[in-house]
């Protein structure tokens, strides 16, 4: 597949969102392709699912020989890769090449002695390392490589922009250092391989999988961990229809799929808080629209969030990482737009009446869908383009759509980043929210079916607007921020700035008087940010209160 951009130079200097795009980080995986076909979403969830189940966790020791630790372990099997990263402590993530060197290893491994304390025993896959005779050669002991599992403050990042060439070119930087890398991919695997190791306990042939950013291909490296207990296996099994008899398992019956949701996963987070090795601050939240556990997975520092019976979500995951796919500038402007959104507080990481990430990445689909020529088809289009094995109908929704990629026509659109983003600014500071909703399956707007601030359909429950907690005050916030961005990149492409002492392009759009502030710091104060979401919820509260019948943006 060809991809063209406007400016040659920008895909000189940013071979990192080539076209070799690696599957869900943009380092390069040798084998996402088979002879010509690019591999599809499933194959590389199964591959690196497999991956992930003959991969080990070791808590190290700080003076650790790297090459003493690869010779103990080959005595399991062959080490075929690793890494090594720094949470609480400095861990080791060791890929064997079979799966039975982990049994080999579970087998010369005790439990703990421990004295005064009492513990749950679970035979887990996260170990830890201590030395007997703790060596005395620094030499043999210089620091290993850590691989950074977070992405760098804005501050800093702000300060790195500066020193680029355009603004094409910021942006690609910024994808370039907020992207999940391919180790923190492959972490990502392994703890929901590692979570799967105790929900199997509840339940044999369960899977474990990974949804959301951490696989749609916006992921940004510290984004939450969402995770699907995948019953499906469990359900269909034994399906033989031979002999006289009919033949069926004694089930608990419960009122609705509902509560059965809810009931596993409030015995799946009792066990992994009383049990599960790693898992800490678990909280069950199961009134919600789409019932979830949530818990701090310590060793990878992971925030996860545990759903189940949620096929619909998981299967837009596949939608985004396509369309994440199929033409590079859709990453970098999505990544671009939720940095702005971020440091801006459009978004916020607690909910409330802001829009989510997954909102503001449909709002991106939908702008690149309206360009003349489209960068990216329909989501209809996609559908047309579907195999009979395509084929996918959940709870009633219709979610077909093509899963070969090769089949996608390449855009013919050769507009350039920069142009792009100030075209986004521009498209919605004066777009219709009051009477029309986004719909990325058709490509286009249509009339509001229900009153709310912002509408955007849901691409396959089409009754469900995915931005019905934004409140309208904080739509006008977006609305007028992306109309003051529009104006300043304008002045900035008719007229470069000469002064690039001072933040410029893109760094002057993420300059905002918080990140002056705190400078190079990595996060705000909890106060600061206490503070802060207090008052988004007030303004929310006051917009609620006065309806939500304002318009924006016809001016
Ligand atoms: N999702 C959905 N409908 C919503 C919200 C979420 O279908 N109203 C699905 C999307 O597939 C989304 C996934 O659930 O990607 C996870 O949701 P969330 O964690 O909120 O969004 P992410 O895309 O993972 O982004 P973030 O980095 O903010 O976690
Ligand atoms: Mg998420």
């Amino acid at each position: 597949a060809e991809v063209r951009f406007g400016s040659t130079e920008v895909a000189a200097v940013a071979p990192v969102v080539g076209e070799q795009q690696a599957p869900f980080s943009e380092v390069p995986a040798a084998d996402t392709v088979i002879g010509i076909r690019k591999k599809t979403y499933s194959e590389i969830l199964a591959e690196r699912q497999e991956q992930a189940k003959r991969t080990v966790l070791i808590n190290c020791p700080y003076k650790i020989s790297e090459k003493k630790l690869l010779k103990y372990l080959s005595s399991h099997g062959n080490v075929k890769d690793h890494f090594f990263y720094e949470t609480h402590g400095l861990y080791a993530v060791i890929e064997f090449s079979k799966a039975d060197s982990i049994a080999s290893m579970q087998d010369g491994i005790r439990t703990p002695q421990l004295e005064n304390e009492g513990f749950v025993p679970f035979k887990s896959r996260i170990f830890t390392l201590t030395y007997k005779n703790p060596p005395n050669d620094d030499a043999e002991v210089l620091s290993v490589p850590r691989c950074a599992q977070t992405a760098m403050p804005v501050g800093d990042l702000v300060t790195k922009l500066c020193k680029a060439n355009s603004v094409s070119d910021q942006l690609l930087m910024l994808t370039e250092m907020y992207q999940l890398t391919e180790e923190n991919t492959r972490l990502r695997f392994l703890v929901c391989s590692l979570v799967q190791d105790i929900t199997e306990a509840y339940f044999p042939n369960c899977t474990v999988k990974p949804f959301g950013s951490s696989v749609n291909t916006f992921g940004k490296l510290g984004c939450d961990l969402d995770m699907l207990l995948d019953l499906d296996e469990v359900k269909n099994m034994n399906r033989k229809k031979t002999g006289p008899f009919k033949l069926e398992y004694l089930i608990r019956r419960v009122p609705n799929q509902r509560v059965a949701t809810q009931r596993i996963l409030s015995a799946v987070a009792e066990f992994i808080d009383n049990c599960g090795p790693g898992c800490i601050g678990v909280q069950k939240i199961l009134h919600a629209r789409c019932p979830l556990v949530k818990f701090s997975h310590q060793p990878s520092g992971f925030q996860c969030d545990l759903t189940a019976n949620n096929r619909i979500a998981f299967k837009s995951s596949e939608l985004l990482y396509l369309y994440g796919s199929l033409d590079p500038r859709v990453r970098v402007l999505v990544f671009s737009v939720r940095c702005w959104a971020r440091v801006h507080g459009i978004t916020n990481i607690i909910p409330g009446h802001w829009v989510t990430n997954f909102a503001l990445t449909l709002m991106v689909l939908f702008f690149l869908q309206k360009r003349k020529p489209y960068i990216i088809p329909t989501l209809d289009q996609l559908k047309g383009l579907a195999d009979a094995e395509d084929k996918q109908i959940i709870e009633g929704y219709d979610c077909t759509f093509v899963s070969n990629l090769n089949k996608i026509e390449p855009t013919k659109n050769t507009e350039t980043l920069d142009m792009l983003l100030l075209e986004f600014f521009q498209f919605y500071g004066k777009f219709d929210f009051n009477k029309y909703s986004l719909n990325i399956r058709k490509g286009r707007e249509q009339n509001k079916p229900e009153a709310a601030a912002l509408h955007i359909q849901n691409p396959f429950e089409s009754n469900l607007n995915v931005s019905k907690n934004v409140s309208a005050a904080q739509l006008e916030r977006f609305v007028t921020l992306a109309q003051d961005s529009a104006w300043l990149l304008h002045q900035e492409l008719n007229d470069p700035s000469s002064n690039r002492s001072q933040p410029w392009g893109l760094a002057a759009l993420l300059h905002t008087p918080a990140v002056k502030k705190n400078g190079h710091k990595q996060v705000k104060t909890n106060k600061i940010q206490a503070i802060e979401n207090i008052r988004g919820l007030l303004a929310s509260l006051k917009s609620n209160a006065q309806s939500g019948k304002r318009s924006f943006g016809t001016q």
